[in-house]
């Protein structure tokens, strides 16, 4: 419309050129534009965590963030996990573990428990709290969590379904 305003950015390594009006969340973007459903909106007020992806490699709550404020940034949703670095084409060792550990009852959280896990990984990595500004330092590699740290670290998503315990073993089995 006639308040478009243009924004260029990668999606799962996709080159994508839109028009977005300026109050466009990422979400929507995602969701009703690109047909990315995997991530969800759960309450679209920044509560939940369902609606995480990795932008430039750090997790953010996509129905917080504006269309316009990604422009020219690298998106990886949960659709695009499985091409990310430490995959085997197949899953991410993340799924992977997720399905062994039963992480998940109805998988409305899921795929915001998963890209908040591949960030809280690489920030574990940087040692970092939030940011990740050197890919490099996002290498695989252990690194020593404690139960609690994993749990305070991914308070930021919600499970209605309490499958908390699960989650946490299958952060585990990837991180060390
Ligand atoms: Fe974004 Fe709940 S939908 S935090
Ligand atoms: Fe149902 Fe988490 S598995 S909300």
């Amino acid at each position: 419309g006639a308040t478009g305003s243009p924004v260029t950015l990668s999606v799962n390594d996709a080159p994508v050129e839109v028009e977005v009006d300026h109050r466009t969340t990422l979400l929507d973007l995602l969701r009703e534009r690109l047909a990315l459903t995997g991530s969800k909106k759960g309450c679209d007020h920044g509560q939940c965590g369902a609606c995480t992806v990795l932008v430039d490699g750090r997790r953010v709550n996509s129905c917080l963030l504006l269309a316009v404020a990604v422009d020219g940034c690298a998106v990886v949703t949960v659709e695009g996990l499985a091409r990310t670095e430490d995959a085997d084409g197949d899953l991410h060792p993340i799924q992977r573990a997720f399905l062994e550990r039963d992480a998940f009852q109805c998988g409305y959280c899921t795929p915001g428990q998963l890209c908040s896990a591949v960030g809280m990984l690489a920030e574990a990595r940087s040692g970092q709290p939030s940011v990740v500004t050197d890919p490099a330092l996002a290498a695989d590699g252990p690194v020593p969590l404690t139960d609690e740290e994993i749990r305070e670290r991914m308070s930021g998503n919600l499970c209605r379904c309490g499958a908390y315990p699960h989650i946490v073993e299958a952060v585990q089995d990837v991180v060390s």
